[in-house]
């Protein structure tokens, strides 16, 4: 049967029908097989492998997933742990708004759902820090759902499947090949055919249609391959929207004191020089979470509360600020580092960054 897809600019697009097929068989017989977090259908599973493998190598997550399984194996448990013991399982995986947000996420299956995860990627991705990825990997692994992933390793597949010319910087161009992705899965798939056919999608990416340099001979879906058919295999995926900027995180710990709740004051220090905000008053900044914390003294960690991280473009940086909420009472403080109290009625007498003085503007009521 043929397949296509329509889209707003043009009229139909014609997909291969074999795609579906012959990566479902290729996977069974060359896939990957031997992974901890396969062949379960356990959806706590699934999710906490899935979001373990967000932006990290498998090789780095064997090792971290069977420690985090047993101390943690269910919902509950993962639920009913400290944060403290979160944070020291994942501790050296990096991206730490993850282990906050599976907490998190945990936390609300356990008094919201019963302990039980929604069936549907729809319902799953209405839980904290699921994204339509995950969400479509963890119903598709265990429940059979007809939906299909679509991170970056499987845009760059499908768009060189069908040399697909849009600009996936664009969001219509995005929703085009959403659409393309729905429309190649199998059809009337069992629980073991969308199994088979997303965790195959998940190794070519990985293991044979890598970024540069891809391994095309050893490609299942080689002969109907668009961008193979015309040798332009790595002129695909499009993306005009080169990252000119670079992406960036700060950890800002703000130390707020509002022994006096009508006039809270907080902790800040002068910037550097030179450089970004250069002599501006910021909240004490740090690379990453776990030297902000490591700062504190233990007693003080763990009464750090995160708030949420705040966007912010600069021309030449791409900054993501991840504001922790520290709450003392006069005499109480840590020893802090360099630094001075501003009172919130002394804020508009300081150079403050746009976005701090914002977030600052907002803890002072
Ligand atoms: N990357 C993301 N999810 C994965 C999975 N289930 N197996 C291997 N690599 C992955």
């Amino acid at each position: 049967m043929k397949r296509t897809v329509e889209l707003a600019e043009a009229s139909e697009v014609a997909l291969p029908p074999s795609f579906a097929p012959l990566l479902i068989e290729w996977q069974r017989h060359s896939g990957r097989s031997g992974l901890p977090w396969q062949h379960t259908r356990d959806p706590y599973l699934v999710w906490l492998s899935e979001v373990m493998l967000q932006q990290t190598q498998v090789s780095s997550v064997l090792s971290y997933y069977p420690r985090f399984r047993a101390r943690c194996p269910d919902v509950q448990a993962l639920a009913s742990a400290s944060s403290d013991e979160v944070m020291a399982l994942w501790s050296g995986l990096g991206y730490y708004s993850r282990a906050r947000n599976l907490h998190r996420c945990a936390q609300v299956v356990v008094n919201e759902h019963g302990g039980v995860f929604p069936r549907t990627a729809e319902g799953l991705q209405a839980l904290p820090g699921i994204g339509a990825s995950t969400a479509a990997a963890i119903a598709a692994f265990c429940y059979g759902e007809r939906i299909s992933i679509l991170d970056g390793n499987v845009r760059r597949v499908l768009s060189r499947l069908l040399a697909f010319e849009g600009d996936l910087a664009q969001q219509g161009p995005q929703r085009a090949l959403w659409s393309m992705a729905q429309a190649l899965l199998p059809e009337a798939p069992s629980l073991d055919d969308m199994t088979a056919y997303t965790q195959g999608l998940m190794d070519l990416g990985a293991t044979v249609c890598v970024r540069s340099k891809p391994l095309c001979e050893r490609c299942p879906v080689q002969s109907i391959c668009r961008a193979c058919a015309s040798g332009q295999t790595t002129r695909f995926p499009i993306k005009t929207r080169r990252l000119v900027r670079r992406f960036e995180n700060w950890w800002l710990l703000l130390v707020r004191d509002a022994t006096d709740a009508a006039q809270p004051r907080f902790w800040l220090a002068r910037r550097p020089p030179t450089g970004i905000w250069a002599g501006l008053y910021c909240p004490p900044v740090y690379a990453d979470e776990l030297s902000l914390t490591a700062a504190l003294p233990a007693a003080m960690q763990a009464r750090l509360e995160p708030l949420e991280p705040v966007a912010h473009s600069l021309t030449h940086r791409e900054l993501r600020l991840h504001p922790l909420l520290l709450s003392v009472k006069a005499g109480q403080e840590p020893s802090l580092p360099p630094g001075q109290w501003v009172g919130a009625s002394a804020l508009a007498d300081h150079g403050l960054p746009a976005p701090v003085r914002l977030l600052l503007q907002s803890m002072s009521t």
